[in-house]
């Protein structure tokens, strides 16, 4: 199973739920104009980016252990704890290519549903069996869709594709963290608000 290649990495395995409908997300995804020539484009974004998620990586990890506001969420009282950026980084990985080809079905809300726990409260520090600090804020969370956005440029630029499949690859990318980052509001605001 998915399991025993990634540690902690349940895509497929949750129970079918998630706070919002199939119907619900089809016109979320309207709201960000995310269309299916975007789902082709995120789909080539996949292609182009698959052999570089390290180096993706390399970038974002940068960005947070060179900020304290930031690396504090994965270790208690300024001591980062390595282990557990290691578990959640392999899964990060995953999680760029996921964001790239994975239909937005069921089992991909499902999924989402259980990262925004992961980064709550409810279930943070569980899958790793981390100390961690207990829940990461949501400001950050919605800030995040930044740098995630603009970071991912070059790397969608360096296989050759023209200006406008780069520019065409990178929007959809920025729609499909902003949904991400969306969907992952729900456990941190009251129900009827969502
Ligand atoms: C976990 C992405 C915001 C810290 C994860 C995972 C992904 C991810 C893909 C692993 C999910 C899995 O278990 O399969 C994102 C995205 C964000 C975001 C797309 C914003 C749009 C943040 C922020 C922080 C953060 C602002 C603060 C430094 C963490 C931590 C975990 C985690 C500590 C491990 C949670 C756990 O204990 O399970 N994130 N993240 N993330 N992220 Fe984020």
């Amino acid at each position: 199973s998915d399991q025993s290649i990634l540690p902690g990495y349940t895509y497929g395995q949750q129970p079918l739920t998630s706070p919002i409908s199939i119907e619900e997300l089809a016109v979320l995804k309207q709201t960000v104009l995310f269309t299916q020539e975007d789902e082709r484009l995120l789909r080539l974004a996949g292609d182009v980016v698959a052999d570089q998620t390290e180096a993706i990586l390399d970038v974002w990890y940068g960005f947070v252990g060179s900020h304290p506001h930031l690396l504090r969420y994965f270790g208690q009282q300024g001591q980062p704890d390595v282990h557990y950026l290691a578990a959640v980084r392999k899964r990060f990985g995953q999680w760029i290519i996921d964001t790239c080809i994975r239909p937005y079905d069921q089992t991909w809300l499902a999924y989402q549903q259980e990262i925004a726990l992961r980064h709550h409260s409810i279930k943070k520090n569980q899958t790793d069996d981390a100390s961690a600090e207990p829940i990461i804020h949501l400001r950050y969370i919605l800030a995040f869709i930044v740098p995630l956005t603009l970071t991912m440029k070059d790397f969608l630029a360096a296989k050759g594709h023209d200006a406008n499949t780069v520019a065409g690859m990178h929007t959809a990318w920025f729609k499909a963290v902003t949904l991400t980052a969306v969907l992952w509001s729900h456990p941190y605001v009251y129900r009827e608000a969502f």
